[in-house]
């Protein structure tokens, strides 16, 4: 590649993984005061993947990668760069686990770390290798979404154990002189003054680890759900306008609209909102529910396995989580399958 022509970052490729142990709503019935009823009418979730015990988010990770790294058609010599978006690492706080996942993959030698965005994980994460590949420091980025969500879910608060997942999914994002293959635009955003509507408290120098903070169940989840929905509504909605006009990109020239997979009526809500098709709409929340950083990249596959994602399909992508964080990226699909 010529250095003086400019370079363009694109998605190359995907792949993703989900544990094969299924958690339905009737299993959650037996544990906490809910109904299948309830969780279908208010979230559209049927059903969640759950790791096993001995899984790490890691685990989940190389799963997802190794898809994403051969359908890029690249070894894995050719990664200069490993991003694992997660706030359920392997370990709380070091190593990273884009460092556990290097290792695991036989990847040696490269810049590795994670990302700490909740739900926003996997586009701040495409934001940040965009940079790196436009600014010529790398060529080819492994960025993961990873999430082993059940290890930090209360199984008997049921107003949070009903909605989250584990899985992972992976893109190569790459080098690419041709700007059609390229990233249109991505925003990306935070807003600290919420960050209590969405967290979890402990272990943290707030909070460093104690009999006390497991006794209180600081360590689990907390999340404000119906203050959380009605912003991610308004704030996506606002946010997804914004960036198909700056753009001069109509509605109906989106061929998927991939949003995180939180609660189906918020999906609904931003598709209505930009009077999307049903067929322009991905959703797999009722088979994953909500697995955080890897719930865009998990979709964007399902798509792709399915071979409804074709070379120069263009997608846009939006999510909102913890932080507050929310982003939306447009571009198109770089990847042949
Ligand atoms: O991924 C990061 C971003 N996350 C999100 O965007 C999530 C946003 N929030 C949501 O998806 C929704 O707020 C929830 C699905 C979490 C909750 O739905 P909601 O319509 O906002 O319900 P609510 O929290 O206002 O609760 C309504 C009622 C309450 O009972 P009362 O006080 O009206 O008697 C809750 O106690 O529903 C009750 N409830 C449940 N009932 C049966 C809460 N959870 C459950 C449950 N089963 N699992």
């Amino acid at each position: 590649m010529s250095t003086n022509k400019p370079i363009y970052a694109c998605m190359r490729s995907i792949g993703a993984y989900a544990p094969p142990k299924v958690l339905t709503n009737a299993d959650l019935e037996k544990m906490v005061d809910t109904s299948d009823e309830w969780i279908v009418k208010r979230t559209g979730i049927r059903e969640r993947r759950i790791a096993d015990a001995d899984t790490a988010t890691s685990d989940l990770a190389v799963e997802a990668a190794r898809d994403a790294i051969s359908r890029a058609g690249i070894e894995k010599e050719e990664i200069d760069l490993v991003l694992c978006a997660t706030v359920t690492p392997d370990y709380f706080n070091m190593p990273a686990t884009a460092c556990v996942i290097s290792h695991k993959l036989g990847i040696k030698n490269v810049q590795a770390f994670d990302i700490s965005a909740a739900c926003s994980g996997f586009v701040y994460g495409l934001s940040i290798a965009r940079a790196f590949v436009e600014a010529g420091i790398k060529r080819n980025v492994l960025l993961i979404g990873a999430e082993k969500f059940s290890s930090i879910v209360d199984y008997t608060d049921r107003s949070t154990c009903i909605l989250f997942g584990d899985g992972a999914g992976a893109a190569i994002i790459s080098a690419t002189e041709d700007r059609d293959e390229g990233i249109v635009d991505i925003h990306a955003s935070a807003d600290g003054t919420y960050a209590d509507f969405l967290m979890t408290p402990a272990p943290g120098s707030v909070h460093p680890a104690s009999c006390e903070v497991i006794e209180q169940g600081l360590q689990y989840i907390k999340m404000k759900g119906n203050e959380t929905f009605k912003l991610a509504v308004k704030t996506l909605t606002r946010d997804v306008r914004e960036i198909l006009l700056k753009n001069g990109i109509e509605a109906d020239a989106i061929d998927h609209f991939v949003p995180h997979q939180a609660n189906y009526r918020i999906i609904k809500a931003v598709g209505d909102a930009l009077k999307l098709k049903e067929e322009q709409i991905i959703l797999t929340v009722h088979k994953y529910g909500n697995t955080s950083a890897a719930s865009i990249p998990m979709a964007i596959n399902e798509i792709y396995e399915e071979g409804r994602l074709r070379y120069g399909d263009l997608m846009l992508l939006d999510t909102f989580g913890g932080g507050l964080t929310w982003a939306s990226a447009l571009l198109p699909f770089a990847g042949r399958n």
